[in-house]
């Protein structure tokens, strides 16, 4: 494959997503106001970092991104769901997200939380929608069946649970890395593996590109707790100290800003160690992986 720069593939491929996300809304048959509420924090303007895993993903196969667009879909449904219920006055309680008002201030807690669970569960109905001369419908099975194991009590939910019960304790970074391995590591894992199983992947590369994506995933919450630190309101869309006030436990707060520093570059340094190890061609990945090591917003 021609390599490609990361901008261009993400700006194609990111408006391609974003086409499909509003269409599939659409044309559910359900009152209006969950649909305004579902397209409100879908097209709010998140970083599409996973959809973008898994199209590079399926190119590092040399397989076209495009069919990938259904299970992108599916997976940035769980994503904005998964914003949607942390942002919550039970959860975290923020006004903000992806640079509007969080989706309970403009539509109440009641339907925030039903435009949540609608997006979750229509996720799995659009993975559904892979069409069979892509993914046989055993291999779409197998890849909903992780899907609904990365986002359940076995992962991001999981996750989640032990960042609420962790609230106003000091953890050990064991615990912590268990929130952040399950609250945000695994949905972003399965972004990775979902691209590699619809692509036929081997057992070696599924276990190099599993790796791969365990340690972008850590290092991807790790920058996220910097960023609630020292980052910039206006370019995250999304407020800044929100941790501090929720006395959660964060890298920068157990280990100091340096040391989480230190640790991300770890982590990003592990996840591009087993990338080298599979064999593809993972310029995109790579390019993808330097972005969350970087990334500002
Ligand atoms: C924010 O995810 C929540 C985490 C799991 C860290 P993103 O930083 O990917 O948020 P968007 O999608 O760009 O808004
Ligand atoms: C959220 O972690 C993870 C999920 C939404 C599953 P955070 O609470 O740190 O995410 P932000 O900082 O609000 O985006
Ligand atoms: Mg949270
Ligand atoms: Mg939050
Ligand atoms: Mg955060």
């Amino acid at each position: 494959m021609e390599s490609q720069s990361v901008d261009v593939f993400a700006q194609k491929y990111k408006q391609l997503l974003d086409e499909k996300l509003r269409q599939l809304v659409e044309e559910l048959n359900a009152p209006t106001i969950i649909k305004e509420s579902m397209i409100y924090s879908l097209e709010a303007g998140g970083k599409r970092i996973r959809p973008l895993l898994l199209f590079a993903t399926l190119e590092a196969f040399g397989i076209d991104a495009k069919n990938g667009l259904y299970a992108a879909a599916a997976i940035e449904m769980i994503h904005t769901y998964s914003l949607i219920h942390d942002d919550l006055p039970s959860m975290d309680n923020d006004d903000l997200r992806r640079g509007k008002p969080t989706n309970h201030k403009i539509f109440g807690d009641a339907i925030a939380t039903l435009a949540g669970d609608a997006l979750l569960t229509y996720s799995f109905e659009v993975m559904n929608k892979i069409p069979d001369d892509f993914a046989s419908p055993a291999t779409k099975l197998n890849v909903i069946v992780e899907m609904a194991k990365a986002a359940g009590a076995e992962g991001m939910v999981g996750g989640q649970v032990a960042d609420m019960e962790g609230e106003g304790k000091i953890l050990t970074l064991e615990e912590l890395d268990y929130i952040h391995i399950h609250k945000t590591g695994k949905l972003l894992r399965f972004s990775v593996l979902a691209g590699a199983m619809l692509a036929g992947a081997s057992e070696s590369q599924l276990t190099g590109l599993s790796g791969f994506a365990h340690h972008l995933g850590l290092a991807f919450q790790i920058q996220d707790d910097i960023l609630d630190l020292v980052g910039n309101q206006q370019l995250m869309g999304k407020p800044v100290g929100s941790d501090t006030s929720n006395h959660k436990s964060t890298y920068p707060q157990l280990l100091s800003l340096k040391g989480a520093q230190a640790a991300l570059r770890k982590q990003i340094d592990l996840a591009k160690a087993n990338l080298a190890k599979t064999g593809l061609e993972t310029n995109l990945l790579l390019e993808i992986t330097d972005l969350v090591a970087s990334r500002n917003h």
